[in-house]
C-alpha cells in the first residue's frame, strides 16, 4: 500500500534500524526496488529528484509508484527527494507524493526556516509529513554542486531548526557526499549522537551510495531512519545494460537490456535493505 513516511520512520526509530530510500528513474528501477522490499519484507521509501521530474513529469513517477504500492503487501512510500522550491513541493503534493523534502540548506538559516516553515503548514493539513536539511551534503547532489567551507551540520542550529519548522525528519550533514568517492568518506559519527540528544524527530543520511555498509549501520545505530541511495542505483542499471549491448549489440528489443538494468539493480537494494535492517518489518 501507498503510505506516508511518518509511521514508517517513527516505528524505524523505535526499533533502531532504518528504512531505505532509493532513488528511481524509470519504471524498471521502480519494478526493481518494489520487488526487493517484497522479497525482503521490507518497508521501502522511493524517490524523485527535480532534475527526474523534469525529464519526466512528477505524474509519470507517481503513476508508477502508486502502481507497484497497489500490487505490493509491503508499505511504499513516494517522495520528494531535494525539492528545490515551495511550488515545487505544492506541485508534487497535489500529485499524490506521500512525502516531501524541501531542501533550503542553500539558503541562509533564516531564509531556511522560513521556505521549511511553509511547506509545513501547506503539507500537514493533509498529513503529509516534511523532510528538510540543515547543513550542507557535499557533492554533486541532482544539478546542484555541493557546498564548501564547514558544513556541517550544528546540533544547537538543529534544534532550533526542527522547533522553529515543525518538520517530520532532518537531513543532517556528517561528512557524506552525494556521487561516488574518490577515497573512503571520513564521517562525524559523534556528531550524530550529539544531534540526536537534542533533536527527538528521525534522521536522515544522505549521500549513502559508496559508504561502507559498516559505516551506515553505526549511522543507524547513532540515530539516522532513513538513509538514501541513488548513484549505485544508477551504475547498478548501467551496468545492467552496458552487459548485454556488450554481449549482444545488436539488440533492438529495449526489454532485453532493461530486464538485464532491474536485474542489477534490485540485488543491489536486496543488499541495501539488509544493511538498513529493515528485512523482516513490513
Ligand atoms: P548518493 O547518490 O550518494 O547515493 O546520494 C543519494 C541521496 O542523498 C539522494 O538524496
Ligand atoms: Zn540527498
Ligand atoms: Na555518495
Amino acid at each position: 500500500a501507498l503510505v506516508t513516511t511518518r509511521q514508517l520512520l517513527l516505528d524505524a526509530q523505535a526499533g533502531g534500524y532504518a528504512v531505505g530510500a532509493f532513488n528511481v528513474e524509470n519504471m524498471e528501477m521502480v519494478q526493481a526496488v518494489v520487488t526487493a522490499a517484497e522479497k525482503l519484507k521490507s518497508p521501502v521509501i522511493m524517490q524523485t529528484t527535480p532534475s527526474t521530474v523534469k525529464y519526466a513529469d512528477l505524474a509519470y513517477f507517481y503513476a508508477n509508484v502508486k502502481t507497484a504500492a497497489e500490487m505490493a503487501s509491503v508499505p511504499v512510500v513516494m517522495h520528494l527527494d531535494h525539492g528545490n522550491s515551495f511550488e515545487l513541493a505544492m506541485r508534487a503534493l497535489r500529485t499524490g507524493y506521500t512525502s516531501i523534502m524541501i531542501d533550503g540548506s542553500h539558503e541562509s538559516f533564516e531564509d531556511n526556516i522560513a521556505v521549511t516553515r511553509a511547506v509545513v503548514d501547506a503539507c500537514h493539513p493533509s498529513e503529509i509529513p516534511v523532510e528538510a536539511e540543515l547543513g550542507k551534503v557535499g557533492g554533486k547532489e541532482d544539478d546542484l554542486e555541493g557546498g564548501e567551507g564547514n558544513p556541517y551540520t550544528d546540533p544547537e542550529e538543529a534544534r532550533q531548526f526542527v522547533e522553529a519548522t515543525g518538520i517530520d525528519s532532518l537531513a543532517v550533514a556528517i561528512g557524506t557526499a552525494h556521487g561516488v568517492y574518490k577515497g573512503t568518506p571520513k564521517l562525524d559519527m559523534e556528531r550524530i549522537s550529539e544531534i540526536r540528544k537534542v533533536v527527538s524527530i528521525p534522521l536522515v543520511l544522505h549521500g549513502t551510495s559508496g559508504v561502507p555498509d559498516d559505516a551506515v549501520r553505526e549511522c543507524i545505530r547513532r540515530g539516522m531512519c532513513k538513509v538514501n541511495y541513488a548513484t549505485d542505483l544508477r551504475i547498478a542499471y548501467s551496468k545492467g545494460i552496458n552487459k548485454v549491448l556488450s554481449e549482444h549489440p545488436d539488440t533492438i528489443d529495449p526489454k532485453k537490456y532493461n530486464a538485464q538494468g532491474r536485474e542489477e539493480v534490485m540485488q543491489y537494494v536486496m543488499s541495501k535493505i539488509k544493511v538498513c535492517g529493515s528485512e523482516g518489518k513490513a
